[in-house]
């Protein structure tokens, strides 16, 4: 089954027009077998005729340059055209889908940084200069689902979406809410009751989104709120989850901005955490795109860190050997492995637990594309393999965390998985001293400050009216504030200052 694409013509920008003359642009089907295409004005969360997941599919012009110089000039705090401010836009010619500038939504997205991180890469064993954090916390929003959302929300006004929905473990809905709000759409978000840190959950509520507390975790939210979307046509709902293939678009600049970061050289390994596995199969379509327009003639190697407490990639991929395979997952049993994993589950009640709630997540809708992305970015040169999952456990995220906000970061407890992951590769040989890693910190430490103070404090922060506790907490890295008298002398003491022979009444001590 095949409709009509849309043939949309690149925006002409502020500096010189380097962009193709006509991009074609449809939503397809990522079973090969099916690649049933769809125009992109139409909303859909699946494929109509088989049910999988769909991409945004283009077909650049044979003249598109070989390089990201069509993003020249671009980026600057000064640029007149809000989307050439957007680290998202002003990668526009690499997700065309969005028909003209005039559509463009944006909130300031994307103007994120790679950091060079040498404390850290001394700490973990990596030579100075390799070891990079790319510092999503920046967004907005404070996660890295502003790239996104900027794209969904782009695609929302085109057609036209008056409400949209999601569920969440808090993030995803921070940054829909914020984004409707900006564009004047309803937002309604559904979370698991007690499933959410409380940062994002204040987010959502003052952005003015509905807020629904589900009795259920994040895997029966989104069931409910996917079902609403696509059965419950009077509700009116635009999707805003990873299954909508839109958000992924602009999820993938998170790449382009690393390449940025290392003048468009490609390191050798991407770490991620993996929750709803939407992150890195967006970074898997980038660098497919990339290499197919002859941008990058190489990849780097994907590592995607599951918290142990919600490790379902990592069954898949390391237990039950679930490949891509060219897209023969769908055919070749690999699809049925899943399934079969999904009903033990089921069966045995397996529930995700962890302290990185982002990424409590039991069924991760983008598996099929994690796999892809997986196989995609499988390296380059000598050490090229295929991509790589590991697990991480909590206590293991709350140290990387720790470490990642001592060396003057700070992100939340799931981009701690991403650091604890790279290490680990590091200590098994996989990643060597001398390779470039670009670590992702997907969210602001400040999204989830109850697992920070507890772990500094030793404070069940469940309960945060209690007293400070006096004892030092187990962790390595705790750094427990000190109680003291509101007395100068006790106060210089503390900070280790010698107030012998000094005179503390003269200067009203
Ligand atoms: N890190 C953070 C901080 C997240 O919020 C999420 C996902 C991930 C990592 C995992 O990314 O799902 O693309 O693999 N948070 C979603 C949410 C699920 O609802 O905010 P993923």
């Amino acid at each position: 089954m095949s409709h009509a694409p849309q043939s949309l013509r690149p925006p002409r920008t502020a500096g010189v027009d380097l962009a193709p003359a006509v991009c074609r642009a449809v939503q397809r089907c990522i079973d090969p077998r099916c690649g049933a295409e769809y125009p992109i004005a139409d909303t859909l969360v699946s494929c109509r005729v088989c049910g999988e997941l769909l991409d945004v599919a283009y077909t650049w012009p044979v003249s598109f340059g070989k390089s990201f110089e069509f993003m020249a000039g671009r980026g600057l705090p000064s640029a007149p055209l809000a989307a050439d401010r957007s680290g998202v836009w002003k990668f526009r010619e690499l997700l065309p889908f969005f028909g003209g500038v005039q559509n463009i939504v944006t909130i300031g997205e994307g103007r994120t940084i790679l950091q060079r991180a040498d404390l850290l890469a001394a700490h973990l064993g990596f030579e100075p200069g390799r070891l990079h954090l790319q510092y999503e916390g920046m967004n907005p929003s404070g996660s890295f689902k502003d790239n996104g959302m900027a794209a969904a929300c782009t695609h929302a006004r085109m057609v036209g979406a008056t409400v949209c929905a999601c569920a969440s473990t808090g993030n995803t809905s921070a940054a829909m809410a914020i984004y409707a709000s900006h564009c004047g759409i309803k937002a309604v978000i559904l979370i698991g009751d007690g499933k959410i840190a409380y940062g994002k959950l204040s987010q959502a509520l003052d952005y003015g989104a509905l807020t629904l507390q589900v009795a259920g975790d994040f895997d029966a939210c989104l069931a409910k709120v996917r079902l609403i979307a696509e059965k419950v046509p009077s509700a009116g709902v635009y999707l805003m989850n990873s299954v909508n293939p839109f958000r992924l678009e602009g999820q993938k600049t998170v790449m382009y901005r690393v390449l940025e970061g290392l003048q468009f050289e490609v390191p050798d390994w991407i770490v991620v955490p993996g929750g709803n596995l939407g992150n890195c199969s967006a970074f898997g379509k980038a660098f497919m795109e990339l290499l197919s327009l002859g941008i990058v003639n190489k990849v780097p190697r994907l590592a995607v860190i599951n918290a142990a407490g919600a490790s379902t990639l990592d069954r898949m991929y390391n237990g039950l050997g679930v490949r891509w395979n060219g897209g023969r997952y769908f055919g070749d049993g690999g699809k049925q492995r899943v399934e079969s994993e999904y009903a033990r589950m089921d069966a045995h009640n397996e529930r995700a637990g962890t302290i990185a709630s982002a990424i409590e997540i039991n069924r991760p809708v983008n598996l099929a594309k994690a796999l892809r992305a997986l196989e995609v970015m499988r390296g380059d040169g000598a050490d090229a393999g295929e991509g790589v999952v590991r697990s991480v456990d909590d206590d293991t995220i709350r140290h990387y965390k720790a470490l990642v906000g001592k060396y003057g970061f700070g992100c939340e407890p799931a981009s701690g998985a991403s650091v604890a992951g790279a290490h680990m590769l590091r200590q098994e040989g996989l990643i060597k001293p001398g390779q470039t890693v670009a670590c992702v910190l997907t969210g602001h430490s400040l999204k989830d400050p109850d697992v920070t103070v507890g772990y500094h404090t030793g404070l069940d922060t469940k309960s945060n009216k209690q007293p400070l506790p006096t004892t030092k907490p187990p962790g390595e890295f705790a750094n427990p504030p000190v109680k003291v008298a509101d007395d100068l002398e006790a106060i210089l003491k503390a900070m280790g200052v010698e107030t012998r022979g000094l005179d503390l009444k003269s200067i009203g001590g």
